[in-house]
């Protein structure tokens, strides 16, 4: 017997072998944290946002993109892991969730924007732990010009964002300056292009960060603020790179971006221009500047979460009491082609949000029949109620279920 065609926000979508979208993934479309009134996320879009005064702000864009927009048009090979089943949310084999806020870029320069800001809600199939959530919020940004007059424009911008950066207390590290051979500059772009719109991507954005993190070092703390970057791969930028932050002794990467590839602007039918892109994580950098130690927060809808936050100032979260967590423990033999995320999405879709973390903590291959046997340690905790014990059982017992019935593994 088919089953019904999937509803997301009043529009249908046939299903079809792709299909693996799950009703608690699909329930977070619409939610819009980023817009939320005194949410941290939007606050930190706000500050991010006035940053870039003249770009278009835009906030608004539906997650569903078809699997052009969101691979093809980027240039991303047809066996990139990221298209797989196992890694991403897909209606059917046309239309899927974004895993990423790069997915509008093409559209965007196909529609003549030249500069803009995309802050949008992004999707992608993953461990669970307290800083990863299936449904997270990304920033794209992105700059593109033609040459002459555009780029004198970025050359004179350079020199202006150079001199706030000698003058601020920053260090920055870039050893990508050397790593041409790895990390090429495009064959379209002389030299002298390619260095001024690299110059032009590093000066926006570590200006950007002294902006966001310069303030949170504390009163009299001379110590200054450290950047660095590294060199990446994108399918659709050379060169590519990452930035990381050290904040409390940890490299904490925020972003990757890079030159966007001549194929890709050709792709958008404006081969003439040449430029720039960059996507930000928000949750990872509101985690680090409002102290919020767990991602679910950002989704309470607790009174004592969302009270504390409003738009004139970035303060740390308070935490209050939280309520006790209760693990089990569940021990299974796998079935062929047994893949962790597909175990993590039954589980968060059984127990939605209470689930705080799935750890593997034991693991081994029967010497005679060559089967495996894992354990799961599942950890529940509710944000904003104490679990009884019965509930807690009553949901693992449907995990189970769930997992033996659509996994077929065998439990211990
Ligand atoms: N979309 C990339 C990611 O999610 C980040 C990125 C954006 C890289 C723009 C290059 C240019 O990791």
């Amino acid at each position: 017997q088919p089953s019904p065609p999937l509803q997301v926000q009043g529009k249908t979508y046939a299903r079809d072998t792709y299909s693996n979208a799950t009703p608690t993934i699909l329930s977070k479309v619409g939610k819009n944290l980023h817009l939320k009134p005194n949410h941290p996320l939007s606050i930190l879009r706000s500050r991010i946002e006035a940053h870039f005064p003249q770009f278009q702000h835009l906030n608004s864009l539906s997650p569903i993109v078809t699997v052009k927009q969101n691979f093809d048009d980027l240039g991303f090979p047809p066996d990139h892991p990221g298209r797989s089943l196992t890694d991403s949310y897909y209606l059917n084999k046309q239309e899927m969730l974004r895993t990423h806020t790069s997915a509008h870029e093409v559209e965007l320069f196909k529609a003549g924007v030249e500069q803009f800001l995309l802050t949008a809600d992004v999707y992608r199939r993953d461990e669970i732990d307290r800083s990863h959530y299936p449904v997270f919020h990304q920033m794209e940004g992105a700059n593109v010009t033609t040459r002459g007059e555009g780029l004198a424009r970025l050359e004179k911008e350079n020199e202006e964002m150079r001199q706030r950066l000698d003058s601020a207390n920053i260090i920055i590290t870039d050893p990508t300056r050397e790593t041409t051979a790895t990390n090429p500059i495009q064959e379209e772009h002389s030299e002298e292009e390619a260095r001024i719109i690299s110059d032009h991507l590093k000066n926006t954005l570590n200006t950007l960060v002294l902006r966001l993190f310069g303030g949170l070092r504390k009163e009299g703390d001379q110590e200054p603020l450290q950047v660095r970057w590294i060199e990446a791969t994108f399918p659709w930028t050379s060169p590519s790179y990452e930035v990381e932050v050290l904040y409390e002794g940890k490299w904490l990467e925020i972003l990757g971006c890079g030159v966007v590839k001549q194929d890709a602007l050709n792709r958008s039918d404006v081969p003439q221009k040449l430029g720039w892109a960059f996507g930000l994580g928000l949750e990872r950098i509101a985690m680090v500047l409002f102290s919020v130690p767990d991602i679910r927060l950002f989704w309470s809808e607790d009174t004592r979460f969302l009270s504390q936050f409003n738009e004139d100032s970035i303060t740390p979260f308070k935490p209050y009491s939280r309520h006790p967590e209760c693990y089990k423990d569940l021990a299974f033999w796998t079935a062929e082609g047994f893949h962790e995320n597909d175990f993590c999405e039954v589980v968060r879709d059984v127990a939605g949000d209470l689930v705080e973390g799935v750890q593997l903590i034991d693991e081994f291959v029967h010497p005679k029949t060559n089967r495996r046997s894992v354990c799961y340690r599942l950890n529940y905790r509710s944000m904003d109620r104490s679990l009884s014990n019965d509930e807690v059982n009553e949901i693992q017992a449907k995990v189970i279920e769930t997992v033996v019935e659509q996994m077929g593994v065998e439990v211990r």
